[in-house]
């Protein structure tokens, strides 16, 4: 294996359909309009020496190194900034040139430290190689560098360094932080021979604007900014692309390694949802995989007040297959179930559904996406007939008018972030309904257009209230509506929309935000062009957020805005796989490919290859499986990669229902907060550790590469398999691909995919079958995937959670950057430095009134339950409403979020619950009791045993 080299063409691909011809040095090529000499030249394989361009930024031209001669020209322009002409003649290397060449390398070496042989970027170097490139034999002006700027080495971030004595003030470092990254962190301090780069106002990395996405340290041409690993370990010999497992942007990666050691992760320029960006958790947050609490043994006890007792494999596997058999043949078979993961890849949540499905003998199996996405599955499907969004992520380059609604994109998507706000520097306006003032409302270079902050709870109101607008004033795109839609539904809902009391003046009365904002936004959406709406966590998890999905959907019809590229309804998903686990068939009601388990044809389908028949009725979600081991009727659950005691709401609910089962089967990484409850642990392997296939927010399928081998001994898919054998149901994989080639004979949607498809095509966004044999980027093109888009009224009833005395504010949640979710995984590295703490953020105004100052413990509490945390006071939220994070389990906030949830699909409502605030001095009881009870939980025998 050998490192996976991307050719760097020195200045972006411009896209446009007319060409020119040129010649460079005596061969023609033939290029895109206004593409660059040294572009063109590259497409020859000609590769002009350069130091300050980059294919990821746009030209600079600053280094001089990249001089060529043009005929009939004066002078050697630089041949990055210089843009083709129709029978344009170049020379690369003359005389002159390397003559010129040679004294600019000059220059730089004599400003440069002569460390090579030590320096941790030795044979990775643009430097090294360009002076090696240009023949450069002598330095005329010395080695010293002693005028060259040297502020001191900076180690502040954990996971790179920045040596200013190294730095050849190219600008990569500070144009990759404002193009790619969108956070202009960096300038270039000084003049002449005192040019500096500069964090914020000469300020440590750590504590300036960087967000840590490592943009700079991928530019960077020296070992000026490199990352700690590389200075630690030593520069990669062999490399494999892979896809991050955070997030559900779904970033490619080059996992580069040294022996089965990983060394770092380079984002992979060809990875059509990240186009060689990152975001500090794909890029460094890895060291999880490493880390020591990983358990890598399968443990079993009696009872979860018992000390764990490490076993074989085989002991756990035959143990965990005889309990459920046990618990079928006394309880029934109906009273055990399974959960898959949204971290695992599909092949591994298609065998977990298959195994309950099939060997389990009933449909109890649910996924994460009951507590995020669910809404978005019904309310899409209900109107378009896809439970999917219809873009892919390269389609916001041609928005002009964004409406981003409940989501954060900047903390819960960096990397598409960068990528819109790279899209509204360039103009596109933005509109943002959400309480918080979340950074995208004013962030350097980008201000939203209008901000809407309603109260949490309201966004059916205020959607319908933008829908009044633009049907009362005539807005509506007819002629889209009456070829695409049933128009006697939408005369119905235009109808609707029209009564008075969906007017933004009724509607401000309750949602808060002034009735002009909203028929401005409204306005601006409806005629601004090429309208595109992205929306997360703050519409679905609503007691109303299938109707908030379905409000967006609405919208986007009435306007015309669905069917090609720059618009469309595109929900950012959470986790890295949550659209795949719902593809796969994770729901209790649905097989792989949405469709319902009740059809008897699709039944009869699955039946006859997997040769067992399934159970007609559809299965329990999550919640009514809890409710149902409190009833005494549910007894044994098998989780595979999912912390549903941090994760889920209610937490005293969660928990009651998982102590009263008889067998808790918990499969991760770590001894989780579920595991506390658990009689089985299985250990679990990491992405980097297994092949298969992950499906981000734009349906692209992508491969996950194995880079090493499981460290527990096995895949997940495999455990999953060994169960069903021990329980007597037959699996006999030997990869996942061939479990994808079942998943695609089985699914419609997925028919034409396999992983030789992906390996060729690079990643493939589902339906891709014989229609679309290299898959489908924007979905509804001619025609709604259901035939005739369907208006659904959004009658806005105000959730059940409401404010009083006892609980006068509103809780909402939400994530941050550096954590994910439950924080498994990034809570397991230096993402810590940056948030060791769930924070309360509170209103001045609402902290003043309960005697609160900055950093005080205050007493999170509401019906459910009650935890203390400690507050930060922030105008990001507006008065009467408090936020916090859940990435921390001492703070075990879902204590506090009560039952409420979603009507159509129990998705939890986590974005609205009435608390009340007050000074604390302490953890709460349940605090208390809760960590004894973890740290007796988490007792191994064998270390009790190695310790006496
Ligand atoms: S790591 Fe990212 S945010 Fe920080 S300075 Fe570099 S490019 Fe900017
Ligand atoms: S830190 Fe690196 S990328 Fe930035 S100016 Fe210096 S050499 Fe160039
Ligand atoms: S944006 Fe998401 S997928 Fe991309 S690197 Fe960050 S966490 Fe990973
Ligand atoms: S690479 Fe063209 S001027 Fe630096």
């Amino acid at each position: 294996m050998s490192l996976v080299q991307e050719i760097d063409y020195g200045t972006p691909r411009v896209r446009t359909e007319k060409t020119v011809t040129l010649t460079v040095d005596g061969q023609p090529v033939t290029v895109p309009e206004g593409t660059s000499i040294m572009r063109a030249a590259m497409e020859l394989g000609t590769k002009i020496p350069k130091l300050c361009a980059t294919d990821m930024l746009d030209a600079f031209g600053s280094c001089r190194l990249c001089l060529v001669e043009i005929d009939g020209r004066p002078g050697t322009p630089a041949s990055c900034t210089t843009p083709v002409a129709n029978g344009m003649i170049v020379r690369t290397q003359t005389e002159r040139l390397k003559r010129l060449r040679k004294g600019v390398m000059e220059l730089y070496i004599s400003e440069h430290p002569l460390d090579c042989l030590t320096c941790s970027a030795n044979g990775d170097c643009e430097l090294q190689d360009m002076a090696g490139a240009v023949g450069l034999r002598e330095v005329r002006y010395g080695y010293d560098g002693a005028k060259h700027p040297n502020p001191g080495l900076d180690e502040s971030n954990p996971y790179f360094t920045y040596e200013p004595s190294k730095c050849i003030v190219c600008s990569r470092c500070v144009r990759a932080c404002e193009d790619v990254q969108g956070t202009f962190a960096l300038t270039i301090a000084g003049r002449g021979f005192d040019s500096v780069v500069s964090p914020g106002m000469q300020e440590p990395f750590f504590s300036s604007e960087c967000v840590s996405c490592g943009a700079c340290v991928q530019a960077c041409p020296t070992a000026t900014l490199n990352e700690k690993s590389v200075i630690q370990i030593g520069t990669p010999e062999h490399s494999v692309v892979t896809t991050c497992a955070y997030c559900g942007v779904g970033c490619s990666f080059k996992a580069e390694m040294r022996g089965d050691e990983l060394v770092r992760m380079v984002p992979f320029k060809d990875g059509k949802a990240n186009r060689g960006h990152s975001c500090v958790k794909g890029r460094f947050a890895w060291g999880y995989a490493n880390h020591k609490d990983r358990i890598l043994k399968p443990m079993i006890r009696e009872k979860i007040t018992d000390p764990w007792r490490e076993v074989s494999w085989d002991e756990a596997i035959a143990h965990t297959a005889s309990e459920f058999k046990r618990i079928q043949a006394k309880y029934g078979k109906r009273s055990v179930g399974g959960i898959t993961s949204s971290r695992c890849t599909n092949e591994e949540t298609f065998l977990v559904q298959k195994l309950v499905r099939a060997a389990f003998g009933n449909n109890n199996v649910d996924t994460c996406a009951r507590v995020c996405h669910s809404p978005t599955g019904y309310g899409l499907k209900t109107t378009f007939g896809t439970s999917a969004g219809t873009q892919d992520f390269d389609s916001v380059e041609q928005s002009d008018v964004i409406i981003v609604i409940g989501a954060n994109p900047t903390d819960g998507h960096p990397v598409f972030a960068s990528r819109m706000k790279r899209r509204l520097r360039a103009g596109a306006k933005l509109i943002v309904i959400d309480p918080r003032r979340i950074d995208l409302v004013r962030t350097p270079h980008v201000e939203a257009a209008y901000h809407l902050p309603l109260l949490p709870g309201t966004n059916v109101a205020v959607l319908t209230a933008l829908a009044h607008v633009i049907v009362t004033e005539g807005l509506v795109n007819e002629k889209f509506v009456r070829e695409r839609c049933d128009w006697d539904e939408f005369s119905e809902w235009a109808a609707f929309v029209s009564e008075p009391r969906n007017s933004p003046e009724e509607v401000a009365k309750v949602s808060g935000v002034p009735a002009n904002t909203m028929r401005e936004a409204a306005r601006l959406y409806a005629t601004g062009g090429n309208g595109a709406i992205y929306y997360g966590l703050g519409v679905t998890e609503h007691s109303q957020g299938s109707t908030t999905v379905i409000a967006i959907a609405n919208l986007a019809m009435a306007t015309g805005n669905i069917g090609r590229p720059g618009v469309g309804v595109n929900p950012l998903r959470g986790q890295n796989n949550v659209q795949g686990s719902c593809d796969m068939g994770s729901f209790p009601h649905e097989l792989s490919g949405y469709r319902h388990i009740s059809d008897d044809a699709t039944r009869a389908m699955f039946e006859a290859l997997w040769g067992q028949r399934l159970d007609e009725e559809p299965g329990l979600r999550i919640p009514n499986m809890l409710d149902a081991a409190v009833d005494g009727t549910f007894k044994a659950i098998y989780i595979q990669g999912e912390d549903i005691l941090q994760s889920d709401p209610d937490t005293h609910h969660v928990a009651a229902g998982l102590a009263a089962m008889e067998c808790v089967v918990v499969h991760d990484l770590f001894l989780n907060e579920t595991a506390n409850y658990a009689h089985i642990f299985l250990p679990g392997s990491t992405f980097l550790e297994k092949d298969g296939t992950f499906t981000n927010a734009e349906r692209r399928i992508q491969l996950v590469r194995k880079v090493m081998a499981p460290r527990n001994g096995f895949a997940d898919w495999e455990i999953t398999m060994a169960i069903a054998n021990a329980m007597g149901f037959k699996m006999d994989y030997t990869h996942p691909s061939q479990i994808m080639d079942e998943i695609a004979r089985l699914t419609p949607t997925f028919a034409g995919v396999s992983f030789e498809v992906i390996e060729k095509l690079g990643s493939v966004q589902w339906p891709c079958n014989e229609k679309a044999p290299e898959g489908t980027p924007v979905m509804h093109r001619n025609g709604f995937v259901r035939g005739k888009g369907k208006f659904v009224i959004t009658e806005y009833v105000p959730t059940d959670e409401r404010t009083g005395p006892r609980f006068p504010l509103l809780l909402t949640t939400g994530r941050i950057l550096s954590q994910y979710n439950v924080g498994a995984q990034s809570r397991r590295t230096e993402n810590v430095l940056w948030h060791d703490e769930d924070r309360l953020e509170i209103h001045p105004h609402d902290a003043e009134q309960r005697g609160i100052s900055d950093g005080d413990w205050v007493k999170l509490a509401s019906r459910a339950g009650e935890t203390t945390l400690r507050a930060l006071i922030t105008e990001r939220v507006a008065p009467g409403v408090v936020y916090t994070t859940f990435h921390h389990p001492n703070t075990q906030v879902n204590v506090v979020t009560t039952e409420f949830s979603d009507w159509a699909t129990n998705c939890p409502e986590y974005k609205v619950t009435a608390v009340q605030v007050t000074p604390s001095n302490g953890p709460t009881r349940w605090q208390e009791q809760y960590e004894e009870l973890a740290r007796k939980s988490r007792r191994v025998a064998a270390s009790i045993e190695a310790a006496e």
